[in-house]
């Protein structure tokens, strides 16, 4: 049996930080409120030089150099984003030609903040039914582009950046198999107003800006996330007190305990990093794997769940012993 093997992960940020206190002089917020609503206390902001592929480029070579392997040896690009250079091409082409691995399968997967959770589950599906050996699975983002930077209900909440991982077809004949063990994925579209962009190509023609009911948002989230973790758990066979870490999709440090709490998992075995780099959408559950691969938390053999949920409604979990 062939699993998709992870043997290194990256991650990218732009090189500006903004903290609460500047934010709270350009909108009417306070950092008192960020910190007790959502638990951000920062977040990166991409200069004009910086980009959703440029993010994506730095964290693949961080990812390919932590593999050990050379980047032509990729032969599938799968890039989770909802802030896309352009409409098209897809901006897995573009980091595909920076990396010069060119030839091989790339394209973009829209699911928003779950985006990387479809994108690791196509990838995982091709490497698996042998279309593909080695992958590239990227979020990455520039929600700052698409923010109203004059709704404090929005804008305090997002940030920019971009994670990666490197995943490999390997047969399987371990006791204790490694790679990717279960994923599963949902969506429900009759949300779709929830969460969404008021523009696009086919419709106004122009980008358009975030806009989010939030608090249906959040009671949304913490539901669906306990669900669709335990079906993965069912899935794989696995209890939940085998499970090493969660690393959940970082929206907001209120939903990530909740989750915890409603699954009985202690506080100690999530990964939080919503603090320090705000919701960063598709890009915010590799870039948190990455955070706590390279501190050295989670380490080779722990068993890890990845979990996220976003506009569409999206969600999705996957379980990977690392
Ligand atoms: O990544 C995709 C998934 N997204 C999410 O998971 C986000 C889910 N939602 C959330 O994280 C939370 O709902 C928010 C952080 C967005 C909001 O927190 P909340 O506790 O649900 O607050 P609220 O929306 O109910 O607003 C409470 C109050 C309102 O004032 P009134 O009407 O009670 O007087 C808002 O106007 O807080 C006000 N408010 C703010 N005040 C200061 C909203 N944004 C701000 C702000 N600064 N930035």
């Amino acid at each position: 049996m062939r699993r998709s093997v992870l043997l290194g992960t990256g991650s990218a940020l732009p090189r500006r930080a903004l903290g609460n206190e500047e934010l709270a002089r350009m909108v009417d917020t306070s950092d008192e409120w960020i910190v007790e609503r959502t638990g951000i206390r920062n977040r990166y902001v991409a200069g004009d030089d910086e980009t959703t592929s440029s993010l994506a480029t730095e964290a693949c070579r961080k990812a390919i150099e932590a593999a050990g392997i050379e980047a032509e040896t990729i032969d599938l690009i799968v890039l989770a984003t909802a802030t896309p250079d352009q409409t098209f091409p897809a901006t897995a082409t573009i980091v595909q030609d920076a990396l010069g691995c060119n030839g091989g399968i790339a394209f973009d997967v829209a699911a928003v903040c779950s985006g990387f959770l479809y994108a690791l589950a196509v990838a995982d599906s091709m490497l698996r039914s042998g279309m593909a050996n080695r992958a590239l699975v990227i979020g990455s983002e520039t929600f700052s582009r698409i923010l109203d930077w004059e709704d404090r209900s929005t804008c305090v909440l997002f940030g920019d950046g971009a994670g990666a991982i490197v995943i490999e077809a390997q047969e399987d004949g371990a006791a204790e198999p490694r790679g990717i063990l279960a994923t599963r994925l949902h969506a429900d579209g009759a949300h779709n107003q929830l969460l969404y962009v008021d523009g696009g190509p086919s419709t106004t023609g122009t980008v358009g800006k975030l806009r989010m009911k939030g608090r249906e948002v959040f009671r949304h989230a913490v539901v669906n996330l306990s669900q669709v973790l335990k079906e993965v758990l069912d899935e794989a066979g696995v209890a939940i007190e085998d499970i090493d870490w969660l690393v959940p999709h970082q929206a907001n440090a209120r939903i990530l305990e909740a989750t915890a709490k409603k699954l009985s998992m202690p506080p100690e075995k999530v990964i939080m990093t919503v603090g320090q780099h705000a919701n960063t959408s598709a890009a915010s559950v590799p870039l948190a794997l990455d955070a706590a691969i390279r501190d050295g938390r989670i380490g080779k053999g722990d068993l890890v769940m990845l979990e996220a949920m976003g506009g569409g409604f999206t969600w999705g979990a996957s379980l990977i012993r690392v």
